[in-house]
């Protein structure tokens, strides 16, 4: 996909799209000299049929003429009433709206080449302007079909090709920026849409690695692959054990990027969880619903994308490793049982109280692996971990837990300025009770009550006091609150808060 900064004036652009953002507002005047277009506008205002309204568009066929050329196709999209212009959050929110409903308005129709005049006076930097546009316009025009076989009568779907912002009055190299930091982003959040949409038989915990290494390789980032064999020489019992009614081998998938020169740059550790495939095990999951059990992966997705973005990208002054644990959960004879005790990497013992507790396992032994290799700033996880987080916040919220009180401020900072917004839980000694076992250290289940907190509590007994947070996304990795730029399925979710983390990270500098 083309993606450009064009200097031609709109009405010069003889595509088959052009793309107008307007702000809901008494007086309506487009910055287009094209005379036609000029007329159309004004007459669905007068009509009231069209007044910039959010999610609003009115979209016309112009009758180009030597002396006033236009594109084919004209679509006027409205942003909304203007924002506070003390909110940028809301006023990045409202141009990638705009934009996910230009490019739905797509869908279906034969456009090829499309080109977005850039709203002025939003109150936005021009950088912020162009970034949330291209991701609207990128997370927007998402779609999966891979699997699909064509059939011999179905027309052939046109898809967008190239797009081409015009930047109007705004700072061309501000926009050049902001475009292509929208663009890594939002890319790297497709990526990991595609990756959740591969089912468990297309994407086994050999993939993250064969795409890791790929990843790796392309963008000078270190790749190791723990296999199995290393992980029983470590004792890695928490993924081995949730491995065991498995037929595909588990990975521990490590990526690295080295952007600090200086000792004392930050290393910032990244945890996903990459559960393939997630039956419950033993203690089975019912039949109903379980195919969305390969969105299990989505924490280890989010973390491996936000790599790829991060090495595009290559911040100065930063490191991040990313670790994803990998494996399937399946019944078995071979499987692991209720009751049964396993030994973790850090020699903690668990009590296997339900085999469906899983997630907790495997990012166990690769918290405390990466903590103790990687002497880490900060370490944060990302999971689709408990039901129970949906309980309490719904689709449209990420559950965050954390050691850290800066770490937490900047993640939910960050989230806001993604679109992808993060409600603090609290942590405690009450909620660490909860799964203290008779006959082990701990157990993997809390009882009844706050079950995405007594996870976050098992999670806690293998970070020590490295600043942590746990992201769990079981609620917002799919059916995330429907939005323009979010189709339904997996929504690429926390890719983006991470890339715009790094981007703003302060972390109190190393000692020594
Ligand atoms: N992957 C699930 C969590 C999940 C559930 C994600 C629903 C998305 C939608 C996780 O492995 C799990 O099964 N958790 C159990 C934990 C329980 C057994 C303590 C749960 O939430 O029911
Ligand atoms: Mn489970
Ligand atoms: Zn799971």
């Amino acid at each position: 996909m083309i993606f450009e900064l064009n200097n031609k004036k709109p009405e010069m652009f003889s595509g088959d799209l052009l793309v107008y953002f307007i702000q809901e507002t008494e007086e309506k005047t487009v910055p287009c000299p094209s005379k036609a277009v000029r007329r159309a506008l004004k007459n669905a205002w007068k009509s009231g049929d069209f007044i910039g309204k959010e999610g609003q568009t009115f979209l016309f066929y112009p009758s180009a003429s030597v002396k006033s050329p236009t594109a084919y196709r004209v679509l006027a999209v409205g942003l909304g009433k203007p924002a506070d212009k003390n909110d940028t959050n809301a006023l990045r929110e409202q141009i990638r709206l705009a934009a996910g409903t230009a490019v739905q308005q797509t869908a279906g129709q034969k456009i090829k080449s499309m080109m977005a005049v850039l709203p002025e006076e939003t109150g936005l930097a021009d950088k912020e302007v162009a970034e949330c546009l291209t991701e609207g316009l990128i997370l927007g025009c998402y779609c999966f079909d891979k699997y699909k076989s064509k059939k011999d009568d179905e027309q052939e779907v046109v898809k967008i090709e190239s797009f081409s912002l015009q930047a109007g009055t705004l700072d061309p190299q501000a926009v050049q920026e902001g475009m292509r930091q929208g663009k890594r982003a939002a890319q790297a959040a497709c990526q990991a849409r595609d990756m959740a949409n591969e089912p468990g038989n297309g994407w086994p915990p050999a993939k993250f690695a064969e795409f890791a290494q790929r990843l790796a390789r392309k963008h000078k980032l270190s790749c190791e692959v723990i296999e199995k064999d290393a992980m029983q020489e470590m004792g890695m019992g928490g993924i081995l054990g949730v491995n065991q009614g498995s037929a595909e081998p588990p990975k521990l998938v490590i990526l690295k990027y080295q952007g600090g020169k200086k000792k004392t740059d930050p290393t910032i550790m990244l945890v996903g969880k990459g559960l393939t495939f997630d039956s419950g095990g033993i203690s089975l999951k019912p039949g109903q619903g379980m195919e969305e059990m390969k969105y299990d992966m989505c924490g280890g997705a989010a973390v491996i994308c936000a790599m790829q973005a991060i090495a595009q990208e290559r911040p100065k002054g930063i490191n991040v490793v990313a670790l994803v644990p990998s494996t399937e959960n399946l019944p078995a004879s071979t499987a692991l049982k209720p009751g049964d005790i396993i030994t973790h990497y850090n020699g903690k013992t668990s009590e296997i109280i339900n085999t469906d507790a899983e997630g907790r396992l495997i990012l166990a032994d690769a918290l405390a692996y990466g903590i103790e290799t990687y002497a880490p700033d900060a370490v944060i996880d990302l999971a689709t971990l408990t039901g129970a987080v949906i309980f309490g916040l719904g689709h449209h919220r990420t559950g965050l837990m954390a050691t850290d009180d800066s770490l937490a401020e900047q993640l939910l900072a960050a989230g806001d300025r993604a679109g992808e917004p993060l409600w603090r839980l609290p942590l405690g000694p009450e909620y660490s009770k909860q799964i203290k076992s008779q006959v082990a250290d701990i157990k993997n289940t809390g009882g009844r009550g706050a079950g995405s907190i007594t996870a976050a509590a098992y999670l806690q007994e293998f970070v020590g006091d490295t600043p942590w947070a746990h992201l769990d996304i079981a609620g917002t990795a799919w059916n995330f609150t429907e939005k323009s730029y979010i189709p339904k399925g997996p929504s690429g979710i926390a890719v983006r808060t991470l890339v715009d983390l790094v981007r703003h990270w302060q972390g109190k500098k190393k000692k020594g």
